[in-house]
């Protein structure tokens, strides 16, 4: 028997319904299963009464069972049960516990606390408003202590228990305490904590949790569910200026149109004129509606459709606010950003970033530095790893609104998203808004794309040659060209060797520096299929994700990714320009198959493999292959 102390989502909101009148507080527990974690919980839920009878008979039995507290209840197998099945089925990876005391109801994100797990901690601490740090008190502050701190702080929290814990293993000891009190002040004292109160406790006696301690007089604070229950949060999404991120355009019928979302902060009323952050365009609220009908007002949190007086355009993602107080607008900002994924942050690669209901193209165009977790030194950075904490410049590929994290964490957070498997790679918070020339408008120009392809009477196309240094790449796209040539076409090629040296001649091989060098070939390309000419392009173009962006960048079925498929070791055999043989002996770095990486194309339209036909014969296929797609009709 298992105690079931977290709830399923459709069981949060009964239990809230039947806690309405009570405020909530939401706060995180951080700290190892060592420190006590488990054992404290156990014991939050013990002590409130929320355990039921049967599950404290189970309890009983288990304690005696596989219990390492001797005689009495070991509350941590109440906990760890659940992190034991929560293992297996790695269905949540924060779990929500829910206590309630005579005056506070409460929600508690308890996040495993391993150092791999800094993406669930960050999950759990996005909406909390306090956060109780458990130190073991023969351990002193530790390393993790450190980084949970940093981390809390990072996510706006301003509000911290210092639940020094196993009081009873160091005697009760004052000393001990204030020690360890005075050594937190010392390194937290810039993280903004509005409250940081330090209680000496037993989770597993239960001293200082619910119920004052007998066993340390010298200690007159408050016990850790007084604090829980008395602290004051306020961080009042209310009070705060109007913002709605809307959702979706609700249009069930021709009479009806309105915008439907969750109120991000503040309130609306009926009658209030509302503006489009990024279009500037405004309208008067006619109705307030919600699912059990309509209302006079709607405020943070809430569900609503809102009717405007007035026909404006707006749709997902767009931000609803006051006219005189607006969040910001712009397509570059500085923000601090979590990664958390195992595959390193390339500045300059194109990624996804998802702010309120805002998803948009993006990406990091400058580490300007990353923070030592421990010693919050300020480090230079190429790349960020997992776990690693860093200040960056991000841009978007389209204006997004937002306000800073400090000011309104619903319009200040956002998640950076990988374009091609959906994964959430890092959480962000946004700083400030950085300056870009905004009167850099597209001129309006009528000589279109069209009008240049029909001139030359062919349809511009972009053939993307990728694979190994000594594929064959450029021999086949020579040919090609020479041959689309003989027939009349306008074509260019693009190829590593020449491009490296006028254009990108201030690039190397690192991981970043292909993928600016892709990146702008890329765009070279898009340009010249612009100007109507079919273009060959001729790069290693080692990663998926750059190959990607090129082929977004042009439009249609203009992109025809080439893949020159030619084992490695046929490639090294042949090596062409002696390089593999100058890479083997370490006198070239980062030489793709050797020691970096190339990413094999998962669905390109072409495959040639080099082994079995000649050069001659597949720039044929490939002739025969865009036949169709090249002629202007
Ligand atoms: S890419 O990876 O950024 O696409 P690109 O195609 O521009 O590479 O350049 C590859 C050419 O640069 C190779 O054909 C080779 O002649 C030369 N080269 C020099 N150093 C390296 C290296 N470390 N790795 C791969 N190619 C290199």
């Amino acid at each position: 028997m298992k105690a079931r102390a977290d709830v399923k989502p459709g069981a949060l909101a009964k239990y809230l319904a039947t806690q309405d009148n009570k405020d909530l507080l939401r706060f995180l527990t951080c700290g190892s299963v060592d420190d006590g974690k488990s054992t404290l919980i156990g014991r939050l839920l013990y002590d409130t009464k929320l355990i039921f009878e049967d599950q404290l008979a189970g309890l009983e039995r288990d304690s005696k069972r596989f219990g390492t507290t001797g005689k009495d209840l070991d509350l941590a197998l109440l906990v760890d049960g659940l992190q034991a099945e929560r293992e297996q089925g790695i269905t949540i990876d924060v779990a929500y516990r829910f206590l309630t005391t005579g005056k506070r109801k409460f929600i508690v994100a308890d996040t495993p606390g391993h150092e791999q797990y800094t993406r669930n901690m960050a999950t759990g601490a996005s909406n909390s408003d306090l956060a109780v740090i458990l130190i073991d008190a023969r351990k002193g502050i530790l390393s993790q202590t450190r980084r949970h701190s940093f981390i809390v702080s990072l996510l706006g929290i301003r509000h911290v228990v210092l639940a020094v814990n196993k009081i009873d293993l160091v005697d009760y000891s004052q000393e001990v305490f204030d020690g360890i009190v005075a050594d937190y002040r010392n390194f937290a004292s810039d993280f903004g904590f509005q409250t940081q109160q330090a209680i000496p406790v037993s989770a597993r006696y239960g001293d200082n949790v619910l119920t004052r301690s007998v066993n340390m007089p010298w200690y007159e604070g408050p016990t850790l569910v007084e604090q829980l229950e008395t602290v004051d949060v306020s961080y009042q999404p209310a009070d705060m200026p109007f913002r709605f991120q809307v959702q979706w355009v609700n249009r069930p019928n021709l009479d009806f149109r309105g915008f439907s979302g969750t109120v991000a902060s503040g309130t609306v009323y009926l009658g209030d004129e509302l503006t489009v952050a990024a279009s500037g365009k405004g309208a008067r609220v006619k109705s307030i509606v919600t699912y059990d009908g309509e209302l006079p007002l709607a405020t943070a949190g809430q569900a609503v459709t809102l009717r405007l007086d007035d026909e404006i355009d707006a749709s997902r993602g767009d931000v609803l606010c006051p006219p005189t107080s607006r969040p910001e607008v712009a397509d570059q900002f500085q923000a601090r950003l979590i990664w958390m994924n195992e595959q390193a942050l390339i500045p300059g690669r194109r990624l996804l970033i998802k702010i309120g209901t805002q998803t948009v193209s993006a990406s990091v165009t400058d580490i300007r530095y990353k923070i030592d977790v421990n010693t919050f030194a300020r480090l230079a950075a190429k790349t960020l790893q997992l776990n690693d904490v860093a200040v960056v410049n991000i841009a978007t590929s389209e204006p997004v609104a937002y306000d800073s994290y400090l000011a309104n964490r619903a319009m200040g957070a956002f998640i950076v998203i990988d374009r091609v498997s959906n994964m959430t790679l890092g959480a962000g918070m946004v700083d400030h808004g950085l300056w870009r020339a905004t009167n850099v408008h597209w001129q309006a120009i009528t000589v279109s794309k069209e009008t240049r392809a029909e001139i030359k009477g062919q349809k511009p196309i972009v053939l993307w040659f990728t694979g190994l240094s000594g594929a064959g790449k450029s021999t086949i796209a020579n040919l090609v060209e020479k041959k689309l040539l003989g027939l009349g076409h306008h074509t260019y090629l693009l190829d590593g060797d020449n491009v490296r040296h006028g254009l990108n001649k201030d690039l190397g091989f690192t991981d970043s520096d292909r993928v600016e060098n892709i990146r702008r070939v890329a765009e070279v390309a898009k340009l010249m299929a612009d100007a109507g000419i079919i273009t060959l392009v001729s790069f290693i173009s080692p990663f998926r994700a750059e190959r990607q962006l090129a082929r977004e960048l042009v439009t249609g079925n203009e992109f025809v990714e080439i893949y020159v498929s030619t084992p490695p070791s046929v490639a090294e055999e042949r090596d062409p320009k002696g390089l593999y043989a100058k890479a083997r002996r370490g006198e070239l770095k980062n030489f793709t198959g050797i020691d970096s990486v190339y990413e094999i194309p998962e669905n390109p339209e072409l495959v040639l493999d080099t082994t079995t036909r000649s050069a001659e014969d597949l720039s044929e296929d490939i002739l025969a292959f865009i036949a169709s797609r090249i002629r202007y009709t």
